[in-house]
């Protein structure tokens, strides 16, 4: 049963009625700017087409009920228990009702209207594994309160709200290019999205050219430590590098000569991190172009380009996603790849000429099993449409 129907089907279940509407919000890969959203660089994310989809209706107030298919479990909190991030009868709300909770928090700050609710969610988008399964779930909500709230807002502004949400509700100092992707999304396009003016335009893949995702089936725990540690290095870096350049904000400021000049002047863990983030914003500059001339085959080498740089220089690979990048860029038909999203396991993207993807997938699949014994799973994916509503019964 598809995802859709298996939310309307539980709803039914659970509330003994139909669902009032249901509403979808994406997964993403990023294809190229990893680690730069948060040093205000250009990113390249697509969403793709796996979601959370929920099935929603308004509930007689305060309390909203939410039932989390994939951990048949319920939680129901008000805009009363929620800043406690405590459930009505105050036992502590489950961690999957932190991104829910999140974003009605968020909404009662913003004085948008956020009625109470009965839901059932669900995702295919897999957790922990870089393709931003928790921007769908805080996507896939903001726009059912929205639609519940009546209110309407750009999704841009969506993306925003829902990112304050992860950043002081959640406690995961993200940047903005998950949620922008999932409220963003459009079909068969890729999005540049320069993070500090966020301006975006949609870049068009060639028609001959297939994603392919590849889970590592690798998850760190200590994954939002790691990255808020390599967020803070930046800031560290851009402090070190003000005593020279005094007109510099982030790191997008600072040039590569520059940084060269400079660069023994931070301590070596920072340089290293401070030097990815540097070269990978001007991996950025060339990409429109590239795009616009249909120049996949450098496109993908400064795919394999910013995979090294986040290996070695950046830290956030691990054994396995080297495993997987170092395989599939041996295949027939890749262009390029790397580990997409935050790292420290999780997925590698791959730019694969469409005509071999099949076989690409397979053999990836087979190889990587028989090097370490873990079964990935390995799909085609495409850009897909961001947050929508879906159906809305008559
Ligand atoms: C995570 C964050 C994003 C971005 C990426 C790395 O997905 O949520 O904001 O920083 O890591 O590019």
């Amino acid at each position: 049963m598809k995802l859709i129907e298996q939310v309307a089907a539980r709803y039914q279940q659970k509330f003994n009625r139909q669902p009032q509407f249901i509403v979808r919000a994406p997964g993403r890969v990023n294809l190229l700017g990893e680690h730069v959203d948060y040093n205000a660089g250009l990113v390249l994310p697509a969403a793709i087409d796996r979601a959370t989809y929920i099935a929603c209706s308004p509930a007689p107030a305060p309390h909203s009920t939410l039932w989390a298919v994939d951990y048949n479990q319920m939680a129901t909190f008000s805009a009363q228990s929620v800043s406690a991030k405590t459930q009505a009868d105050a036992t502590p709300l489950p961690e999957w009702a932190f991104y829910p909770a999140g974003i009605l928090w968020t909404l009662l700050q913003e004085n948008l209207s956020a009625p109470a609710m009965n839901a059932v969610f669900a995702s295919d988008v897999p957790r922990g594994a870089g393709l931003s399964s928790s921007a769908s779930v805080e996507l896939s909500f903001m726009l059912a309160w929205q639609t519940l709230g009546g209110w309407s807002v750009p999704p841009m502004q969506l993306a925003l709200l829902a990112q304050k949400a992860e950043n002081r509700y959640v406690g995961v100092n993200c940047g903005i290019m998950d949620q922008f992707a999932a409220a963003c999304g459009v079909e068969h396009k890729a999005l540049l999205l320069d993070c500090r003016s966020l301006e975006w335009k949609e870049l068009a893949l060639p028609p001959d050219v297939s994603i392919v995702v590849a889970d590592t089936t690798i998850r760190r725990k200590l994954a939002d430590s790691e990255y808020n540690d390599r967020r803070q290095s930046c800031e560290e870096a851009v402090r070190f590098l003000q005593k020279s350049l005094p007109h510099i904000h982030t790191l997008r400021d600072v040039r590569v000569e520059d940084f060269n000049r400079l660069s023994d002047q931070l301590p070596v863990k920072t340089e290293r991190r401070a030097r990815h983030v540097v070269e990978e914003i001007e991996r950025m500059n060339q990409v429109e172009a590239l795009l616009a001339a249909g120049d996949i085959q450098t496109f993908g080498q400064l795919m394999n380009q910013c995979q090294r740089s986040l290996r070695d220089l950046y830290a956030v690979s691990c054994p396995e996603l080297d495993a997987l990048v170092e395989i599939a860029q041996t295949l027939k038909g890749c262009y390029g790849a790397r580990l997409t999203g935050a790292g420290f396991g999780g997925c590698t993207v791959n730019l694969v000429a469409a005509a071999q993807a099949e076989a690409f997938a397979l053999t990836l699949a087979q190889k990587y099993q028989t090097q370490t014994n873990l079964q990935p799973e390995v799909y085609i994916t495409h850009a897909a449409r961001g947050a929508e509503v879906k159906w809305k019964s008559e």
